[in-house]
């Protein structure tokens, strides 16, 4: 199996521990661990009933999936794999599911996970393109007509989308669902970015709602600020569980205790752990907003719908990388450039951060592209 370098991640690995203003994250501000302790009022580690430091169940803990189950009407613990962040999650079902010379159809553009990790185990990837014009959101007509033309063992999607902020209606959801069971294919649905609202009433539905059959990949990494702990997970059909399960015997072999003990705590709080981070989301997408308005002769996007992440075009001559390299190596701010997700032209910026820092950030950057 040979994987090509991840750009994103390894663009992070280079910058994000030594910049002052990053707004490059997809996640919402951490928290700290006295934040939380306040907000869940309870001594993180001590009330809960993961306390031992030893292995854990290798599904994880029986308390953290029932409590994950619960997200996912209908489901129960017996339909959920606790992971190592939804990177292991989503590395699990590909190695379940997929052998050489299998066909996925994968969004694009992407995380790069998503295609690359099935091209090294030797699939054919075939991208669904997701355009601007059409607000980022798939079209569903174009899929059913690629999945006619070739016999699909996978189609993997992911909304609220990185790195456009595109949201799935109901609608779609269910069509997406329904093309996959009518073709006999596995859908795997990233949903990593569910459950920060930027719009009221715009709110990706789970893939679990349509379908018995669909695979759902979730985190505590993004809206819940938690991307420290390292937990994520798999909802889907007993069979796939099982599987994923006996291979993630060769990756982590079980969940960190103390990382579940953490994340129990967090989704049993939910409502005022989503209160504070919805807040910080929504305002700041209004300052981003007033940017992009103000830079107006350098910059635009297609508005992000839910998330923290915004894909903005760059209107001046040079190309992303020299733009993003300058700002991380001269101006100190992180922003993505459009190369880490191969489409030219573009940032991906994170809004869920410090909304100083944010401000700072995009004063730099608006500086920076009109010096260039
Ligand atoms: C679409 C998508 N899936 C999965 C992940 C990995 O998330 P986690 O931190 O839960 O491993 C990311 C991280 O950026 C992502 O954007």
């Amino acid at each position: 199996m040979k994987l090509k370098p991840f750009a994103l991640e390894r663009w992070f690995g280079e910058h994000e521990f030594s910049v002052r203003y990053n707004i490059a994250e997809s996640c919402i501000k951490p928290f700290t661990v006295s934040e939380l302790e306040e907000i869940c009022r309870c001594d993180l580690l001590r009330t809960t009933e993961i306390t031992n430091l030893g292995y854990t169940d290798s599904r994880g803990s029986q308390e953290l999936r029932e409590e994950v189950a619960k997200l996912y009407p209908g489901r129960t613990k017996e339909n959920v794999l606790i992971t190592t962040g939804a990177i292991e999650a989503n590395y699990l079902v590909f190695m379940a599911l997929l052998r050489p010379g299998d066909v996925v159809v994968s969004e694009f553009p992407a995380y790069q996970q998503l295609y690359e990790v099935p091209r090294a185990l030797g699939s054919e990837v075939k991208f669904w393109h997701l355009r601007s014009e059409g607000d980022y959101r798939p079209d569903i007509a174009e899929l059913d007509s690629m999945m006619a033309a070739s016999d699909v063992r996978m189609i993997v999607i992911n909304h609220p989308h990185n790195p456009t902020g595109a949201s799935l209606d109901a609608g779609s959801m269910a069509a997406i669902c329904e093309i996959a069971e009518q073709y006999g294919a596995a859908l795997l649905s990233d949903e990593v970015y569910r459950g920060l609202t930027l719009i009221d009433g715009i709110n990706t539905p789970s893939a679990q709602l349509f379908s018995d059959n669909a695979i759902t990949v979730g985190s505590m990494s993004k809206a819940f600020g938690l991307s420290g702990l390292r937990v994520g997970w798999i909802v889907g059909p007993n069979d796939v569980i099982d599987k994923c399960w006996a291979i993630r015997d060769y990756t982590s072999i079980c969940p960190p205790g103390p990382s579940q003990a953490i994340a129990l705590s967090a989704l049993r709080n939910a409502g005022s752990i989503m209160a504070r981070n919805t807040f910080l989301a929504r305002k700041n997408f209004s300052i981003l907003k007033q940017w992009i308005d103000s830079n107006a002769d350098i910059v635009s996007w297609t508005p992000p719908y839910e998330g923290v992440v915004a894909f903005v075009k760059c209107g001046v001559g040079a190309g992303s990388l020299q733009v993003a390299g300058e700002l991380a190596n001269v101006d100190s701010v992180l922003v993505v450039p459009g190369t880490c997700f191969e489409v030219e032209g573009y940032f991906r910026i994170g809004f869920g951060g410090d909304t100083d820092i944010l401000e700072t950030g995009l004063n730099l950057t608006a500086k920076r592209l009109r010096a260039m």
